[in-house]
């Protein structure tokens, strides 16, 4: 089974970037530029407090709502955090889980991306489960145990049923938000790796059925010969989805 079983997602993460009135905006001029485009899921990724205005915007359009994070726990004392089913209630579909600057950053382990990946898939909220490994661990050779790693902890205890409601996110650390890409036989290299692993801890189902991302420093110039490859089913765009237009050619050039 080829990659023609999956449909290519394309999935914007803004990060901390926008007020609401700047991710209306953003949202209303991409709607435009990609109304009508199919044969690829489009989704983006505001900040919870632009998410509801952005969900409003974005119904009856073909592009779907993502959240950033999410904590494990439905609702109770836990100041700060916002749950899954707050997500779901205010519109997302996708949630981006594990990404590097929350590893790096704010303590995010392979536990706790396992815990809130279970959380998601249990009020229906797709996993976006961020993998990658950081520069030092490239060179050093270890990038293969690091996805392992990130991987089968993430996943851990997942049926393949579940699985097959996640998206994969490969996103080497050094080329996030660096411009330094992956070359695309880098990037096919390692998503090769997650699926052969996919196959191993899951089954054939699973690993030819799953969409893996590359993230880091994809822009409209690098975007076709990324997604060229044979086992990159779309891409996690930081920096380039703040603009409406960059992130549409992103869009259109995957097609
Ligand atoms: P970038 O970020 O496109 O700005 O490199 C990607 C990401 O962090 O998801």
């Amino acid at each position: 089974m080829g990659r023609t079983m999956r449909t290519p997602i394309i999935a914007g993460n803004w990060k901390l970037n926008k007020t609401v009135s700047e991710a209306v905006a953003l949202t209303s001029e991409l709607k435009e530029l990609v109304e009508g485009t199919d044969g690829v899921e489009i989704v983006v990724a505001p900040t919870f407090t632009a998410l509801h205005a952005v969900s409003n915007s974005i119904k009856d359009s073909n592009v779907l709502l993502a959240a950033q994070d999410v904590y494990w726990e439905d609702s109770g004392a836990y100041t700060g955090e916002v749950s899954a089913p707050m997500l779901k209630d205010v519109g997302c579909d996708y949630v981006i889980i594990g990404h590097s600057e929350r590893r790096q950053y704010f303590g995010e382990t392979n536990e706790t991306v396992n815990q809130k990946v279970k959380t998601a898939l249990s009020h229906n909220l797709k996993p976006i489960v961020c993998v990658g490994e950081q520069l030092e661990e490239r060179e050093s050779g270890q990038t293969e145990s690091i996805i392992k790693d990130h991987i089968t902890g993430g996943t851990s205890g997942l049926t393949a049923d579940a699985l097959l409601s996640c998206v994969i996110a490969y996103e080497p650390v050094w080329a996030i938000g660096t411009g330094k890409t992956a070359t695309p036989e880098q990037a096919q290299e390692v998503h090769q790796f997650i699926r052969n692993l996919l196959r191993d801890n899951f089954s054939d189902e699973v690993a030819s059925q799953v969409r893996i991302q590359y993230g880091g420093s994809v822009k409209p110039e690098n975007a076709a010969e990324l997604m060229a490859q044979p086992d990159v089913d779309g891409a996690l765009v930081g920096g380039a989805s703040l603009q409406a237009e960059s992130f549409a050619q992103i869009v259109k050039n995957t097609i």
